[in-house]
């Protein structure tokens, strides 16, 4: 018996709320509030925390009522049991058997489903952009986590049925697949929700004429000699404008100012990305983990001149690449939300894809010196909108609840409740976890919409630890997909992962397999 009920309601508080709070279902809850089910013990010191009660009143089990004959009010007895409630006794306790539990679940999964080991030497990993880094058009723009090209391809040439494949890749970014479709010959569709990306994709996967070119010649020509009289204002953002220093800042807004002059829309919009392009080489500081990081040996600054020529040689790349690339079908760029529900102009049958992955890298802060200048943000707002529309994978926004009954039981119920437990570096981890895998499930849900019959789904994730926990996202969407009416073909481990040394020493030996960068393969019924 619990006390649930009382105590809500001595603090005024709704059962809805509480539910909310737990990313538990309701009917879950009023089950404990009715009392008609107990929660596990670490669910408890959640709950306990959560209504800020201390554990032992939330849990003062039934309340006997003794009279005692020498008095005439009534006094309250406790039941002893409460004892159990050492939290490191519990611990110690319960991380082994919450361990063994998860280990255990995951190699009954992997004993119906062998995961296909795949050999360094035959594949690089597929998000390994070094190729991509060296490919006309796709060397245009260096996306965190893009896609190799030839992993793409590969994936292509295995799964295609016929020549009029619809290829598809809701999680695009920089339109790695989409480009790599059009230059095979499929037509190729792509959602994102990174205004950035979206925008790269588009430019990549346009169709150049003989006049754009001509155009984009004189231009650089237009730009060597121009006189630059007029600037842009600074972003709103002062932070992102301090990465630059005062001169090189300057540079940039007047060239910004005459980029926005430029006639002729392909040609404005190409410009416009060798000038993104360039950004970090000219800035005083570098993309690094999750944000920016200053310089160590930071040459200074740069003036108008070197800005230009910096521009112009990347100009000369797009034109070399234009003249040299043949794009043999369509691509079209959808800003869409892949959780949302959306229409692709034709079903696909060919998906490939990578989601972010669940950790904690969040796209609005390593791009933000792009989106801000880019003009992608003008304001706050636009970075909270563009948060509130991405997978939930990190921790530096609170999401609201959404998408419930997509996820894994596995990690609403048992790993929820013991990473609660846990002092991890930041709280809402163990939610991010739910919301993550809700947001997976409402994706393969919202995709199974757009594909064709026996249509071939690939996902490309990799796992992650929290807490000693190994999160193997793999397994977990493959159960997802399989629940919502999908064939599991297979999957595929590209690369063991290595965690954060912090999380390393944490994680059990056994455990340490899970870890790995994966390719989950399923079918379209
Ligand atoms: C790993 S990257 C994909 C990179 C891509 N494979 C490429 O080669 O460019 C994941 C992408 O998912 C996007 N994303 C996050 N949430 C999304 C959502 N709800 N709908 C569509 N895209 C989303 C991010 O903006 C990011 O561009």
């Amino acid at each position: 018996m619990n006390r649930f009920k009382e105590v809500l309601e001595n603090k005024e508080l709704k059962q809805t709320w509480l539910t909310e709070q737990l990313c538990k279902s309701y009917i879950m809850v009023n089950d404990y509030v009715q009392n008609r089910k107990q929660p596990r013990l670490e669910a408890s010191y959640r709950i306990a925390e959560i209504l800020e009660v201390n554990v032992k009143e939330l849990l003062k089990v039934k309340l006997m009522y003794k009279e005692k004959t020498d008095d005439e009010n009534l006094h309250l007895v406790e039941e002893p049991q409460l004892d159990i409630f050492n939290p490191d006794k519990f611990l110690e306790k319960d991380s082994n058997e919450l361990l063994n539990f998860v280990n255990e679940y995951y190699t009954r999964f992997e004993k119906t489903n062998p995961i296909k080991v795949i050999n360094r030497s035959q594949f690089n990993t597929p998000v390994n952009f070094k190729q991509a880094k060296t490919r006309p058009i796709h060397r245009w723009y260096t996306y965190k986590e893009g896609f190799s090209p030839f992993f793409v391809r590969k994936f292509i040439e295995r799964f295609k049925t016929s020549n009029q494949n619809i290829v598809f890749d809701p999680f695009g970014g920089i339109g790695t697949t989409v480009v790599e479709s059009a230059l095979m010959g499929f037509n190729a569709y792509s959602n994102d929700v990174n205004p950035l990306s979206n925008f790269i994709a588009k430019i990549k996967a346009e169709n150049y004429e003989e006049s754009d070119l001509i155009d984009l010649e004189n231009e650089k020509k237009v730009i060597t000699k121009y006189s630059f009289k007029n600037k842009n204002n600074p972003p709103e953002n002062e932070t992102v404008a301090s990465y630059f220093t005062e001169v090189t800042l300057d540079s940039i807004l007047r060239v910004q100012s005459y980029i926005d002059t430029i006639q002729n829309e392909k040609v404005k919009n190409l410009t416009f990305i060798a000038l993104l392009t360039i950004l970090e080489s000219i800035s005083t500081h570098r993309k690094d983990g999750n944000g920016v990081k200053r310089k160590k040996n930071f040459k200074g600054d740069f003036n108008l001149n070197q800005i230009v020529e910096l521009l112009v040689s990347q100009i000369d790349l797009f034109i070399y690449d234009i003249k040299n690339t043949n794009f043999k079908k369509s691509s079209t760029i959808l800003s869409q939300s892949s959780f949302e529900q959306y229409k692709l102009p034709q079903k696909a049958d060919i998906v490939i894809t990578s989601p972010p992955y669940a950790n904690c890298f969040d796209y609005s802060k390593v791009y933000l010196v792009e989106l801000w200048f880019g003009g992608f943000f003008k304001n706050k707002i636009d970075q909270k909108l563009f948060r509130e529309s991405s997978i939930i994978s990190h921790v530096h926004y609170k999401w609201n609840v959404r998408h419930q009954g997509f996820g894994h039981s596995l990690i609403n119920n048992e790993i929820y409740d013991y990473l609660n437990t846990l002092n991890l570096w930041d709280k809402k981890i163990p939610k991010m976890l739910i919301g993550y895998f809700n947001d997976i499930g409402k994706v393969l849900f919202e995709l199974s919409k757009n594909l064709n019959k026996e249509a071939t789904v690939g996902f490309v994730v990799g796992n992650s630890v929290y807490g000693g926990v190994p999160i193997a996202t793999d397994i977990l969407l493959a159960e997802i997909g399989i629940n919502l009416g999908y064939n599991l073909v297979g999957i595929e481990s590209y690369r063991t992962l290595t965690s954060s040394s912090q999380q390393q020493k944490k994680i059990r030996e056994q455990d340490k397999k899970f870890l790995r960068e994966s390719l989950v393969i399923l079918r379209w019924k």
